[in-house]
């Protein structure tokens, strides 16, 4: 299992679990909606579903999928096979809780997988919680087929300074990211800012503030809650001050 700073733990670990817990209580309706932590709207998840032509039978890594929401969403709306990864245990257990899907605890700088194994990856708001962005994305692009398609969801910040800094997450700026890619033999064909979609519909919106509230009744003495709700402050912060933005990426192998 991956080291990560507390409050990243918190957030990533700690809080996954509780939210398979009170999805699992309020029924399977609430399960996409929380499930999708940082991956942005519906809209923008279906247009990376789009910009990778998921279709039935197109197998598709979830690299640092979390509660495993986008990757569920791929598989119920497009039928394509995923396969769901992180390094955070009970992320992978509540991914595998809600949506029986084939999941897996690794680390995506390191994947056990053989060369060529997926028509497409994505990675969604994952590379910024990482230092070694070419590591990953080389381990993307090797167990990419030679045809693969890759889609990514970056915070990426606009300044050089951030008024705050959230633990342990390292925000490449938009020139970085593309340089990555390319130093890792990924060509950039689409591209879009997550600010362009629309909100989330209201339905969906209500499901992940039900959950919230609940998890919050029950833990918000919990070192654990409070930590993931400062750190996801913060994010906010950064985002509505126009700090950092968030970019979504499709790109192919070369
Ligand atoms: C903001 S969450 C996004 C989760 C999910 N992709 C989504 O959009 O709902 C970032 C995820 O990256 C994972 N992560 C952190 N370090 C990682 C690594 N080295 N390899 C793969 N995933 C990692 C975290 O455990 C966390 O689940």
């Amino acid at each position: 299992m991956r080291e990560l700073p507390d409050a990243m733990a918190a957030e990533f670990d700690t809080v996954a679990g509780w939210t398979a817990t009170v999805v699992e209580e309020l029924g399977e309706d609430y399960a996409l909606p929380s499930a999708c932590r940082g991956s942005g709207s519906p809209a923008a998840l279906a247009w990376l579903c789009e910009a990778l032509q998921l279709k039935a039978g197109t197998t598709l890594l979830d690299a640092g999928a979390g509660v495993g929401g986008p990757g569920a969403f791929a598989a119920q709306r497009y039928g394509a096979l995923p396969v769901l990864t992180d390094p955070m245990p009970e992320a992978v257990a509540a991914g595998r809780r809600l949506f029986g899907l084939p999941s897996l605890v690794c680390d995506s700088r390191q994947l056990p997988f053989p060369a060529g194994r997926f028509d497409a990856a994505w990675a969604l708001g994952v590379l910024c919680t990482v230092e070694e962005k070419r590591q990953l994305l080389a381990e993307l692009r090797r167990v990419l087929t030679p045809t693969g398609r890759l889609g990514l969801l970056v915070l990426v910040r606009t300044t050089d300074h951030l008024d705050e800094q959230p633990d342990g997450n390292s925000f490449p700026s938009y020139d970085e990211l593309r340089d990555d890619l390319a130093a890792t033999g990924f060509q950039v064909l689409d591209e879009a800012d997550a600010s362009d979609f629309p909100d989330s519909p209201v339905a969906w919106q209500a499901h992940v503030d039900r959950v919230q509230a609940v998890i919050g009744e029950r833990h918000a003495e919990h070192p654990a809650f409070r930590a993931a709700e400062q750190q996801s402050g913060l994010l906010g912060r950064l985002l509505s001050s126009g700090q950092l933005r968030t970019v979504l990426i499709h790109a192919v192998v070369v």
